[in-house]
């Protein structure tokens, strides 16, 4: 009975939430009897109808997401596709606007509203730090830097903004954010992580809120809730354990008991529920052996306390057995009885389709846990607006990399930046460096390449190297727009002899360098040396007698410990984004140091995997560590 009276106060709830915010929008006549179609009914009643009237083959359809290179509206139409994704780096057209979003999604949109039912589908597409896919979107700091700052409202208010963005190429889900917690930098995607102390990430699920809205006083704390047309549904990830497997292997096993679990792992989870978030994406990896994709006891316990949907990752299901497809009847029998509800099949969706009707058809699969998954689905769309509001229009258009997030995102370099030696000796610090001074050479492979600072998941899946794909603001451009008009300044990439040797006089050299791009398992990296020709670079130019500002410009600590010595001082940036200009506000001190690490900065890998508070704990910094500079200009010596 409680259950009732709870569901009917939230019914309530919604309801008046639905009134003011659809009510205008709906014009036609409703069918008295399609009470699914009325946004004045209660969510949960809606539901009930609308799943009441449904086909097992309708059904099974809303369980299905395909990428958009295999769609077509007729496909949405013919086989009631509940929901569309772009892949890392996939646009409508080349370099396309908000508009050519906008207009693809609606194509598609179209073919779904066709159907017998006319539910709508939902369009997902990844926000890993910004709306990165989108050519001219602002390109904030990865979650990397973000956990540097401790600046949860900061995060909160970047998750607004990218909300916007993404709702302005009429975009309603975001799968975002990644709330892994790296316990080895090893791992490819340690960047998407915002800390190895989950305490750090727990702290920054506010972003929930960002993306998807404040919950109103007394909400459920286990129902989604997208609180409006600039906010959009968000996904928790990867569930459960996907930054802590052996050596931080991407997709591999992560051994840990049931303890450290429920006391490093869930908590995040547990937050973003209590939050709203809508779905929870399933880790391609294992706990223990077993498979996140067919974990129903891991599952069933995110489950019991959440009412939104659990989606796979991209070919989770298939990559259940190995080799991947070994057994595809396995796969979708094992993940759909273990409590996946949206399969991300991405491309052979008519397997799927098939597999999973046969299971039902057979008996194997019983309805009520398709009924279980489809109301989930239901209960998402109607609170993303879909119903009301299934075609987006142009009027966000210009919200895309406007000069308001880039100024967030260039705050939010500010913060997460870590100054980790200053000064040959700590009496004679070398930042800020003068903005007027007689030289300042830079050199670098990262100085001056826009998608560098970016890393992966920028434009194309893996990133992309040069200036010519989106737009931001390079370092080297930032130091050229923040020196005097009268301090020169020479660039080159390469430390080379003549170009050291014709530059010699010049006060400092601020040398820019790295890991390239990358992402996902492209990323694992058992050694983590500081990629040549960066060491070069580092070691000629920190050699030839002109003090060193060394940035470096990677996913993770490196092994940097045998440069430090020639180095007069040392920034670790991270993968900053777009905005550049951070950068040099801090070198030039028109805001000072203030990060500090979030991840521990071993001195050899095999010290890993090394985290604050384990036994043997023998960093070069630890965790927390980071110097500070004052506000002010030109403290370093001429
Ligand atoms: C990828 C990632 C996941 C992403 C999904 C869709 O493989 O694991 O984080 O959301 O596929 O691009």
């Amino acid at each position: 009975m409680a259950n009732a009276m709870r569901l009917c106060t939230l019914g309530l709830f919604l309801l008046s939430c639905w009134t003011c915010e659809a009510g205008s929008k709906v014009t036609k006549a409703v069918d008295a009897n399609m009470k699914y179609k009325d946004p004045k009914v209660p969510v949960e009643d809606r539901i009930t109808d609308l799943l009441s009237r449904m086909t097992l083959e309708e059904k099974v359809g809303q369980m299905t997401q395909i990428e958009v290179p295999v769609a077509t509206p007729e496909i949405m139409e013919k086989y009631f596709i509940g929901s569309l994704l772009t892949g890392g780096g996939t646009q409508p057209v080349k370099d396309a606007s908000a508009k050519d979003w906008v207009d693809m999604i609606n194509k598609f949109q179209k073919g779904s509203l066709k159907t017998r039912l006319g539910i709508p589908m939902i369009y997902g597409i990844d926000v890993v730090h910004g709306h990165n896919n989108v050519i001219n979107a602002t390109i904030f700091p990865h979650n990397v830097n973000l956990g540097v700052t401790r600046d949860p409202a900061l995060v909160k208010k970047i998750g607004e903004a990218t909300a916007v963005e993404v709702r302005a190429t009429g975009i309603p889900y975001a799968f975002a954010p990644c709330i892994a917690v790296c316990r080895d930098p090893r791992w490819g995607r340690c960047y998407e992580s915002y800390s190895e102390d989950h305490k750090i990430v727990e702290e920054m699920t506010d972003i929930v809120n960002g993306l998807q809205g404040d919950l109103p006083p007394n909400y459920p704390k286990d129902y989604p809730f997208i609180g409006g047309k600039d906010k959009v549904a968000g996904c928790a990830k990867h569930y459960i354990g996907d930054g802590c497997t052996v050596k931080g292997i991407n997709e591999n096993n992560t051994i840990i008991d049931m303890k450290d679990l429920m006391s490093m792992l869930m908590p995040a989870y547990d937050l973003s529920v209590q939050k709203g978030v809508a779905t929870v994406m399933i880790s391609y990896s294992s706990i223990n052996g077993v498979k996140m994709h067919a974990n129903k006891k891991l599952i069933d316990l995110l489950k019991e306390k959440f009412k939104g949907f659990a989606i796979s990752d991209w070919q989770g299901i298939d990559r259940i057995t190995y080799p991947p497809d070994a057994n595809y009847t396995y796969s979708v029998q094992a993940s759909i009885l273990a409590g996946l509800d949206m399969i991300m099949v991405p491309d052979n969706y008519t397997d799927f389709i098939g597999n999973l009707t046969k299971l039902v058809n057979d008996k194997v699969i019983p309805m009520s846990r398709i009924d279980d998954a489809v109301t989930r689905i239901l209960r998402v769309k109607f609170l993303t607006g879909l119903f009301e509001n299934p075609n987006p229009d142009y009027s966000m258009v210009d919200m895309i990399g406007t000069k308001e997030h880039r100024e967030l995102a260039r705050e939010a370099v500010r913060k997460s930046l870590v100054l980790l030696k200053n000064g040959k000796t700590e009496s004679e610090p070398i930042l800020p460096l003068p903005k007027k001074t007689k030289k300042i050479i830079v050199l670098g492979s990262h100085a001056d390449n826009l998608g560098y600072q970016c890393g992966g998941w920028t434009v194309e899946w893996q990133g992309y190297s040069g200036n010519d794909r989106t737009s931001g603001t390079t370092i080297l451009k930032a130091i050229t727009n923040t020196v005097d008009p009268s301090t020169q300044i020479q660039f080159s990439e390469k430390a080379d002899p003549e170009f050291l040797k014709a530059n010699k006089d010049a006060d400092f050299a601020i040398v820019v360098v790295g890991e390239k791009p990358y992402a996902e398992t492209k990323g694992d990296n058992l050694n983590l040396t500081i990629p040549h020709p960066s060491q070069e670079v580092i070691k000629k130019s920190c050699t030839s007698g002109i003090k060193c500002v060394v940035i470096l410009i990677s996913g993770r600590p490196l092994v940097v410990e045998p440069f430090l010595p020639a180095m007069d001082a040392f920034v670790a940036a991270f993968l900053p984004g777009s905005e550049g200009q951070g950068v040099a506000d801090l070198l030039f001190g028109d805001f000072g140091f203030t990060g500090k690490l979030a991840r521990t900065w071993f001195k050899r890998v095999d010290q890993l995997p090394m985290n604050f508070g384990d036994k043997n704990y023998d960093p070069l910094f630890p965790f927390g560590f980071g110097l500070e500079t004052k506000k002010g200009d030109g403290q370093g010596e001429l």
